[in-house]
């Protein structure tokens, strides 16, 4: 009884220090970030200050090192715990803030009249979304919002440079966003190398079926067969060949084992194009469609003209391959929540899209969204990224200039950019290659991250590749102690599929990654069907058995910023990495 009074007393203290003798200094602001306008944006004019904004307050995860410590071991094919997945519960309770936090956070959103009607909170109360005006979230950060374009495609969007926040407020918030967050997360561009219709550029509303040459292709080194074929265009059945997995019927096709594509950025998943793509490739799947689920007020529209050509390539290869596991499509809203007007159609309160470089995002920013990831690997999800198409640097397909790899850290200093998420190190990033060879390809996303220390898990690998570069190799262009990308490579070239009812070629890392993820979704089926749990977090079992059960790419590399980039070579190299195929015996770690 005593006990309990004390302890009733003693929280009352703390209670009351909590909220009295925080001092009005400690009230005043102070700069929170501050960053250089990443280049290629240029300030235009202040924003309308009636604009409505979702602004979205991250706060402190203090659990975040248990919860990585249960990815890392559930996801270790040599550790106890091995594929005993956390339930989202569990997952919340390690991502949960502190109380401090989010009483601070509620008494400072309160001191602005915004109360908790006007809130709403993720699930382990981490992440906090308000709307209010610019004019308000102005006064709040001790910011000026401002409308910037980009020379280059003439995109708007509305960001600030610095914020501020009260002192007493600096370790309850991590970040605030959009303030400074650049990062555009925009869709792959999928086919851009090799990109025409069936008939050479015309429109061409004829689908004929992919032809079955005959002709073969034994490669002399590892004995594989292909269709000659296969070396101008990729279907399921050259997939299949490449990648071993011929007459492999899953076996659980339940909700036990599901694939999931994401869409953002208005990529619709068309089912009529899904369908022309099976009668064309898949037969026994046609007539089925996919799983449809909302995020944040994500839109399905069937109409074929707004048919996405990322979420063609990507459900189309993804379900596909895997026919009949359950395809699961969740589509992100891209547009913003307020009515853009005429002169400055902004796009950009953008949802964690495919991919951005690192240049454009502030480190508080993609550290957050990072660690998001480690959520859903502990929950059992394998997450794939695309390591993008711009080689060592920036570049769309066609654009290896050097200059668009400078720096935004305020020296202008060349730098190589890596890919962001692919370079984080809770995910698998998936590189490109070329030919039935698999010859690393110069656009092929891959390097180092400036952001992200080396997880241990490719300690030994990526040592292992530093030491054979030559010494002093690139000095200063990348962070030789970052997180080594990507983890594997597959077929980027020559993929056929559909969009808007046209057979057409892609090419690209949005190619190679539903086709990994098929791959990954196949081993995952296989496990279940043997009584194992699916394969998780993917890294930690293809670092430390992978060698075992890859095809190793030693010819090849990417390029860019002026640079020959990394070449492949033996063992792993993030300039093209390895053949997925053999992984089925390691899927029965
Ligand atoms: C707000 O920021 C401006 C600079 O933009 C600074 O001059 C001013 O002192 C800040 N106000 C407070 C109350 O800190
Ligand atoms: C990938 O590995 C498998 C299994 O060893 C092999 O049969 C196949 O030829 C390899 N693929 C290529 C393209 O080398
Ligand atoms: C595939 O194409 C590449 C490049 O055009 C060529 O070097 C290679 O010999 C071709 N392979 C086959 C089997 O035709
Ligand atoms: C389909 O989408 C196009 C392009 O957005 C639009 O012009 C057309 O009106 C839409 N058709 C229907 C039936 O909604
Ligand atoms: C490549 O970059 C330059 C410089 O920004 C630009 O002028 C050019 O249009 C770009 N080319 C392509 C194909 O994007
Ligand atoms: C960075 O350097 C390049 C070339 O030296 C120059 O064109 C560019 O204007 C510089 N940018 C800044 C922000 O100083
Ligand atoms: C990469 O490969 C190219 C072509 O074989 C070669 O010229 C270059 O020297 C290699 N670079 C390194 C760092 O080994």
């Amino acid at each position: 009884m005593f006990a309990t009074t004390l302890r009733a007393a003693l929280s009352l203290v703390s209670f009351v220090s909590l909220f009295s003798i925080i001092s009005a200094s400690e009230w005043a602001f102070a700069v929170k970030e501050s960053i250089h306008p990443p280049p290629g944006w240029v300030k235009c004019s202040s924003a309308s200050p009636d604009r409505v904004l979702r602004l979205r307050i991250a706060l402190p995860q203090p659990q975040f090192h248990v919860l990585e410590q249960h990815l890392m071991e559930i996801s270790d094919p040599d550790h106890e715990r091995y594929g005993r997945y956390l339930s989202k519960d569990q997952v919340d309770d390690l991502v949960r803030p502190y109380d401090e936090s989010l009483d601070l956070v509620t008494q400072w959103l309160e001191k602005w009249g915004i109360y908790e009607e006007d809130i709403s909170r993720s699930a382990a109360k981490d992440w906090v979304t308000v709307m209010i005006s610019i004019r308000l979230a102005e006064q709040m950060l001790n910011t000026t919002y401002y409308i910037w374009r980009h020379v280059q495609d003439g995109a708007f969007i509305i960001r600030t440079t610095e914020y501020s926040l009260p002192r007493v407020l600096h370790s309850h918030v991590d970040l605030i966003q959009p303030t400074t967050s650049f990062g555009r997360w925009k869709a792959m561009r999928t086919a851009t190398l090799d990109w025409k219709s069936d008939s050479e550029g015309s429109v061409n509303h004829r689908v004929s079926p992919a032809s079955d040459t005959p002709t073969v292709y034994k490669n002399p080194v590892s004995g594989v067969t292909v269709d000659l074929s296969c070396n101008e265009t990729v279907t399921v059945n050259r997939l299949q060949q490449l990648y071993n997995v011929v007459g492999y019927v899953p076996k659980i096709p339940t909700k036990n084992n599901r694939i999931g594509v994401t869409g953002f950025l208005e990529q619709y998943a068309n089912i009529q194009d899904l369908n022309t793509f099976y009668a064309d490739q898949v037969p026994q799947a046609v007539g089925t469609s996919f799983e449809f689920t909302s995020v944040n007020g994500g839109q399905n529209s069937q109409n074929l003209s707004e048919s996405g050509v990322e979420a063609a390539i990507d459900t189309q290869l993804a379900y596909g391959l895997t026919y009949p596991i359950p395809g699961v499509f969740w589509s992100t809203r891209g547009t913003p929540p307020f009515i853009p007007d005429a002169k400055y159609p902004e796009n950009g309160n953008e949802p964690y899209g495919d991919t951005t470089n690192k240049r454009a995002l502030p480190i508080s920013y993609a550290r957050r969204v990072c660690d998001s990831f480690a959520q859903l690997g502990a929950r059992g999800v394998s997450l794939l990224f695309a390591a993008g198409n711009g080689g060592v640097g920036d570049w769309g397909l066609q654009n290896r200039s050097e200059h668009l790899c400078f720096s935004n850290d305020g020296c202008n200093v060349t730098k190589f950019l890596p890919a962001f998420p692919a370079s984080c190190p809770y995910v698998t990033s998936v590189g490109a290659t070329n030919n039935i060879d698999e010859v690393g390809i110069f656009f092929s996303g891959g390097g180092f991250s400036d952001y992200f220390p080396r997880p241990s898990y490719q300690d030994e690998a990526v040592n292992d590749y530093l030491e054979k570069l030559p010494e002093g190799l690139y000095e200063g262009l990348y962070n030789p102690y970052g997180r080594g990308f990507p983890d594997v490579s597959a077929l980027s070239i020559g993929y056929r599929f559909f969009w808007m009812g046209n057979a057409i070629f892609g090419t690209g890392t949005s190619a190679a990654t539903p086709v990994v993820a098929a791959l990954i979704a196949l081993l995952s089926d296989y496990r279940l069907s043997v009584g194992l749990p699916t394969l998780g977090f993917l890294n930690p079992v293809l670092y430390k058995k992978g060698f075992a059960g890859f095809n190793d790419v030693t010819k090849g590399g990417n390029i860019g910023c002026g640079t020959d980039g990394f070449n492949a070579t033996e063992g792993w190299d993030p300039g093209g990495s390895f053949n997925v195929s053999r992984l089925i015996p390691l899927a029965n770690s």
